[in-house]
């Protein structure tokens, strides 16, 4: 009753924001996300008779009460699904630079899920991975699947139809995207608060609603027709946008910081002289950077002129989730 298995972060290009019914992570609106190959987090389960509860190790060490708590909550939903009825020994390990504001609940809920899933001994499809690791953090539903995959919100309120959908396989399109570290603060308002805070206060909420299944289709076809303008103008309105939800909201807030302008900027600066970038911000201050491979290094350039740059990670398009042996 032991598996292991690897799960990678990925970058939303039409953001998820906002929940619908917030024990069953049902979103408000569907999502679309590159996975990405560079920042993954490894998992392995067993479930053990003899436990007396279950044991999550982060990194090397026991996770904290609140951590425990978290992954156990989680866990026991894969245990009613599959009717495995153990306590389990988790042991995880993060290869994601939490710093450079890409959170490691996507890739660590994916690889938690298909290491427990696998660990039962039970056959899933990767339609229903999706819909398990969703319950443990929304981003995760995407990072079951390699490329570029979007997350159907669904309509019915039991969640049987939100679940991630590959769009494009991770070799058909290569891409980079440039994590723009510009500060290592933890952020002040999480996502999940930050959403919440969002959809009950902000009357921006409803133009951001009105608009995404415009900008999802824009997206789409952009991808299908392997059209990197129309991609990139389409996933920096989109995240504007959502940012604009945010400065709506009672109390308002936002997530960027001036560093964060500056990067902006500079994006900007370099599509005025003809070298195509387009920028992307989570729930946090710092920014995702998306271009195609030839202007990779003249863009990591210019971003590496500015002095309260951090660090700037590459990545490219990556794979799925994965099975380890031992
Ligand atoms: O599922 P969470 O809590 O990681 O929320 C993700 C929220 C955003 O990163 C802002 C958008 C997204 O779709 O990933």
């Amino acid at each position: 009753m032991k598996a292991k298995a690897r799960a990678h972060t990925n970058i939303a290009l039409i953001k998820y924001w906002g929940k619908r019914n917030e024990t069953l992570f049902l979103p408000m609106n569907s999502s679309l996300s590159i996975t990405l190959d560079r920042f993954y987090t490894e998992t392995s389960v067993s479930f053990d008779q003899e436990m007396t509860k279950d044991q999550f190790y982060l990194n090397g060490e026991l996770a904290t009460d609140q951590e425990q708590e978290k992954v156990s909550v989680f866990l026991s939903k894969i245990r009613r699904y599959t009717g495995v009825d153990s306590y389990a020994r988790i042991e995880s390990d993060n290869f994601v630079p939490t710093s450079a504001g890409f959170a490691s609940s996507a890739s660590g809920y994916a690889a938690l899920t298909a290491a427990a899933v696998k660990a039962t001994g039970i056959e899933l499809s990767l339609k229903q991975l999706s819909m398990l690791a969703r319950q443990g953090s929304g981003s995760a539903t995407r990072s079951i699947y390699g490329g570029f995959v979007e997350w159907q919100k669904g309509q019915h309120e039991d969640g049987s139809d939100s679940f991630a959908v590959p769009i494009l396989e991770q070799g058909e399109w290569d891409l980079r995207v440039l994590a723009v570290e510009v500060t290592t603060q933890a952020k002040k308002i999480f996502s999940r608060e930050g959403m919440k805070r969002t959809v009950e206060t902000s009357p921006f909420y409803s133009g951001w609603l009105e608009t995404i299944e415009r900008d999802l289709a824009a997206l789409k076809q952009a991808i299908v027709m392997r059209n990197f303008t129309k991609l990139g103008e389409t996933l920096e309105a989109n995240a504007l946008k959502m940012h604009a939800t945010t400065l709506g909201a009672t109390p308002p807030f936002m997530y960027w910081q001036s560093e964060t302008f500056q990067v902006m900027e500079v994006i900007q600066e370099l599509r005025e002289d003809g070298i195509e970038a387009y920028f992307t911000i989570d729930a946090g201050p710092n920014v995702k950077v998306i271009c195609e491979p030839r202007n990779e290094s003249v863009i990591i350039d210019k971003l590496t002129q500015i002095d309260t740059v951090n660090h700037i990670y590459t990545c490219r398009v990556g794979p799925g989730i994965t099975y380890l042996d031992r």
